[in-house]
């Protein structure tokens, strides 16, 4: 199947200016595949899009090829003009019993929901729209789109907690209507966002997360000891709105792919997403006020933040800070290709199917802050404090699934993120402050 060409048809990515948007959209360009990117710029800018270009072009000019199509709306995907964004990506054909396949120009970008098809009359002048008449002219309808990467929610695992409905508005309401639109549109291959946040307390097992433990559905499978167990679906101590409202999506993603088989949908459980991309151009550049991990570093080296606050130091683990499974951005992008990739081969044998993408390796909050120290060639001031709400001490993929189905697995170390954040940050800072300034914070 020629899923990737410059004839090949459109990869819609929702949400694909933000963080990890930004950088699959460029991955999938360099692949070759064109891209329909939709975002409202909530937690995004436009700029995001000519750095992509920007980057895009440079590797399509070394390799002396002309690059594939970058469209881009800027639209809440909740809103009802998504109907005419999927309806100009679509094409229609009349087929008459009696007649060959015959194109029409004449069937308007934005048909009615439910506008009865079968009644279409063929005219001398074209399709005659107004007739309640039942006739032998069917209507066939092709979307340019053959999948969706689905990146567009809220994400701040505090402000869920504020307000929760804002959270089950976007992520979840959002998702449940654009799935009637995308299948209304015949578009069923679905590649979801998802994270390792649905293990909830789970998580603090010790041990890396095999995917069978949060199902949807029951579900057989063999544990380390190869004896058969049975999995039941449940909700395990998810801690906030925002962890909730992946695990209602991915609920609802495996109820309609139990209805309707023909639905190919992914599920992917991001582990701790990090680093950007080697250029330096495009990283994490989020309107809201940053909270993970590497972008508060980010924010005490840049002097915008005078200490970093470790949250536990009383965890069972070496050092005692707590461990996390930090993915390279650009590796995680690549496993949404590997998905696509396949989903279209036959290889995901299940309509829906979660998978794990993370490194399978763990590693504290310190070795983290030791490592962009190292790289940065500065100290950073730290304040230790007491463990935040809702935390876990442990949260590390298995990542055989995604190693065994996808042919996938992450490369990039802990140390290539921290060269590619601190390459970011620097030229961030130099072009917008004077580095004396910043760094006399620091010192
Ligand atoms: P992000 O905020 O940087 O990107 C999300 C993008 O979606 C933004 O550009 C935003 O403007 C856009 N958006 C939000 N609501 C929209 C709407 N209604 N219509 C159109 N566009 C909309 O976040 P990210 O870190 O790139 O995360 C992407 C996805 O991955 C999210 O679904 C998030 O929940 C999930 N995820 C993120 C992490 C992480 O640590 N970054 C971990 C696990 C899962
Ligand atoms: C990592 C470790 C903190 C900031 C969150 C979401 C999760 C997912 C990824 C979307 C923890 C410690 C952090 C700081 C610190 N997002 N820390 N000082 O909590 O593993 O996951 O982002 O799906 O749902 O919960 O990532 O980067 O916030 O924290 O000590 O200033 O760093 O306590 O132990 P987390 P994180």
């Amino acid at each position: 199947l020629d899923i990737a060409g410059p004839n090949s048809p459109f990869i819609m990515v929702v949400g694909g200016l933000g963080y990890i948007g930004s950088h699959t959209v460029l991955e999938l360009l360099k692949e070759n595949y064109n891209v329909l990117v939709v975002d409202d710029l909530s937690n995004s800018y436009e700029s995001v899009l000519h750095r992509i270009k920007a980057l895009a072009t440079e590797h399509f000019a070394t390799l002396n090829k002309s690059m594939p199509a970058l469209h881009f709306r800027q639209l809440d995907y909740r809103s009802p003009h998504m109907r005419s964004v999927l309806a100009s990506y679509t094409s229609y054909t009349i087929a008459s019993k009696l007649d060959a396949s015959v194109p029409v120009e004449t069937i308007p970008n934005a048909l009615p929901r439910g506008f009865p098809f079968a009644t279409l009359q063929r005219t001398d002048s074209g399709i005659d729209m107004d007739t309640d008449e039942p006739s032998d002219a069917v209507l066939r309808r092709e979307s340019r789109i053959s999948g969706v990467i689905h990146f567009a929610a809220y994400k701040s695992v505090e402000e869920s907690i504020r307000m929760p409905l804002k959270y089950y508005s976007n992520n979840v309401c959002g998702m449940v209507d654009f799935l009637s639109l995308l299948e209304e549109f015949g578009i069923k291959n679905f590649v979801f966002s998802s994270s390792a946040t649905v293990y909830g307390e789970g998580a603090n097992c010790g041990l890396p997360l095999r995917e069978e433990l949060c199902v949807h559905h029951p579900e057989s499978f063999f544990d380390n000891e190869g004896v058969e167990r049975r999995m039941l679906p449940g909700v395990m101590g998810l801690t906030s709105p925002y962890g909730r409202s992946k695990f209602m999506c991915e609920s609802i993603l495996a109820d309609i792919a139990r209805s309707d088989p023909t639905w190919s949908i992914t599920a992917l459980r991001y582990f701790n997403p990090v680093g950007c991309h080697e250029s330096g151009i495009l990283g994490e550049d989020p309107r809201q006020k940053p909270s993970n991990l590497i972008p508060v570093i980010a924010t005490v080296l840049t002097g915008a933040k005078p200490v970093l606050d470790i949250f536990g130091t009383d965890w069972d683990t070496p050092d005692g800070t707590a461990v996390r499974d930090f993915i390279h951005v650009v590796d995680l992008a690549r496993g949404h290709i590997a998905a696509l990739a396949a989903s279209a081969a036959g290889r995901i044998k299940a309509p829906f199917r979660t998978y794990n993408l993370g490194t399978g390796r763990g590693h504290t909050v310190r070795e983290v802050l030791n490592s962009l120290e190292e790289t940065a060639g500065r100290s950073i001031p730290v304040r230790e404090v007491g463990r935040r709400a809702g935390d876990v001490g442990f949260c590390v993929a298995e990542v055989q699934r995604a190693e065994t189905e996808l042919t996938w697995r992450a490369e990039k170390t802990l140390a290539d993120c921290s060269v590619d954040v601190w390459n970011f940050t620097r030229a961030r800072f130099s072009s917008s402050s004077s580095p004396s300034v910043i760094f006399s914070v620091i010192s």
